[in-house]
């Protein structure tokens, strides 16, 4: 397994599995903003091939999580706690005190990621969220490292 910024020559894979795994995907013009604006973007290969990326957000003294994903075919195989744990060494490289992110009341598969990586609940944000039917609200979540 690899690790690597992506650039735009990425972005078609990447489209792919950001069509295929959320409702409300970003769209390439997103993607095209976090490069643009320094975020760290970056992918994770195994055997060459693009299975999951985090866009991340250092802001001075913090890490934000933007955008953490994993191809369909290749969730529940441990991939998403490899790329959490890249996350959470990019950030104690650049010497944050807390990584925070917002999640899906409903997307349990994550908040259960974040959980069992020592992510805490920190606080809700009301009708954070497009849905089907109104607004969902936002777990904020939080770690300290
Ligand atoms: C969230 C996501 C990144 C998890 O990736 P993954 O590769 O499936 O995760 P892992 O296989 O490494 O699982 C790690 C832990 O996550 C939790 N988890 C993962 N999938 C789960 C599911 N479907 N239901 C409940 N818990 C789940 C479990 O705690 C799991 O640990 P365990 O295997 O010891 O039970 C992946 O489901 C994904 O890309 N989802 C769509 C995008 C998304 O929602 N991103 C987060 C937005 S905030």
């Amino acid at each position: 397994m690899q690790f690597s910024d992506f650039k735009e020559i990425d972005l078609s894979a990447i489209e792919l599995i950001e069509n295929e795994v959320h409702a409300y995907p970003w769209t390439r013009g997103n993607f095209l903003d976090s490069i643009k604006s320094s975020h760290t973007c970056f992918m994770m290969k195994a055997n060459e091939e693009i299975i999951g990326y985090a866009v991340i957000m250092f802001v001075l003294d913090e890490c934000h999580i933007l955008n953490i994903s994993i191809k369909k075919s290749m969730q529940k195989k441990g991939y998403g706690s490899d790329l959490l744990k890249e996350v959470i060494r990019r950030s104690e490289l650049a010497h944050s005190k807390t990584i925070y992110l917002e999640v899906r009341m409903s997307n349990h598969a994550a908040i259960q990621l974040y959980d069992k990586h020592g992510f805490n609940e920190m606080s809700i944000r009301k009708d954070y969220y497009r849905a089907k039917e109104g607004r969902e609200d936002a777990v904020l979540m939080g770690l300290e490292i």
